[in-house]
């Protein structure tokens, strides 16, 4: 793409003389589907509230579960906040804390949940990594070992979006763009509930409650009620890029998260806007 006139050297490149603004313009050469990084790898994000708070009862299944998982997948097992991010938000919104503020001392707890799960797969070669080197050096981890475990919280941090108080883009957000962004066989929810109810199954509609096994970001956006995962991940969701589907599962059913990474339709299956390939 570069051609020698003079001795000067011209980089010929299509978006020289364009502004960026032009989508018109841009969209013939940003409009093609990326390449999938780690199309083999599966993404797994762990509940802080549902899985990681339970403590052992909740934690030492999962972990016996993903650890038989491993001779058949390569995995990115990435961890949500729980209960301590929401007594932080308490204090801080007391406290008239911006949400940049909330945003990274929230990722931190979900950091700390990995740094336990690693730890407990450490016999395994699994160990906890930081987000740089699951942006540059995920490869090289998962060829010397069969998972990594990282916080599931984008690092949007100073920078997130001040739509709301409560940082917009939690872990489910987080572990939906890393998952799109790498191309990865499929992501999959752990809960403590078999998967998206037409309302919370543990709210005061409860008992009329009814599983959805199969439906669509779509579809959800026009819900209304509280779902068991961030909202802005609808929104992603919508703009996917590679991940046609998430599968939300109930992490305290032994068994389940091993059905869903076999390609088994239990809990709920979401579809997303990306159409295949
Ligand atoms: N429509 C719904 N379908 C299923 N569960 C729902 C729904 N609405 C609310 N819930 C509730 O969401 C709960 C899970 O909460 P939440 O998603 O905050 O936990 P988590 O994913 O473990 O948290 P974290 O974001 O810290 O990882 C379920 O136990 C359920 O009671
Ligand atoms: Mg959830």
């Amino acid at each position: 793409m570069s051609e020698q006139t003079n001795s000067i050297k011209h980089v010929a490149s299509p978006l020289a003389r364009q502004t960026l603004l032009d989508g018109s313009l841009t969209g013939p050469v940003a409009g093609v589907r990326p390449i999938r990084l780690l199309p083999w790898l599966q993404v797994v994000k762990i509940g802080g509230r549902s899985i990681m708070d339970r403590g052992a009862a909740a934690i030492l299944p999962i972990v016996d579960e993903i650890r038989t998982l491993l001779p058949e997948h390569r995995l990115l097992i990435l961890t949500g906040a729980g209960v301590r991010a929401r007594h932080l938000y308490g204090v801080g919104l007391d406290l008239g804390l911006p949400v940049g503020s909330l945003a990274p001392l929230a990722a931190s707890e979900a950091g700390q949940n990995g740094h336990i799960l690693a730890s407990l797969l450490a016999p395994e070669g699994v160990s906890y990594v930081e987000h740089p080197t699951i942006a540059s050096q995920l490869a090289i981890h998962l060829s010397a070992a069969r998972a990594v475990v990282g916080s599931a919280f984008p690092p949007y941090h100073h920078h997130e979006f001040p739509a709301s108080r409560i940082p917009t883009h939690r872990a489910d957000t987080g572990a939906f763009l890393l998952a799109d962004a790498l191309g990865a066989a499929g992501l999959t929810i752990v809960e403590d509930v078999d998967g998206v109810y037409t309302a919370d199954p543990n709210g005061p509609e409860g008992e009329k409650a009814t599983l959805l096994s199969d439906t669509s970001a779509t579809e959800l956006a026009t819900h209304g009620g509280t779902l068991p995962f961030d909202p802005a991940l609808l929104e992603v969701m919508a703009n996917a890029r590679h991940l046609e589907r998430v599968q939300v599962v109930n992490g305290l059913v032994p068994g389940r998260l091993t059905a869903a990474l076999r390609g088994e339709h239990v809990g709920t299956v979401i579809r997303t806007g990306t159409r295949p390939a």
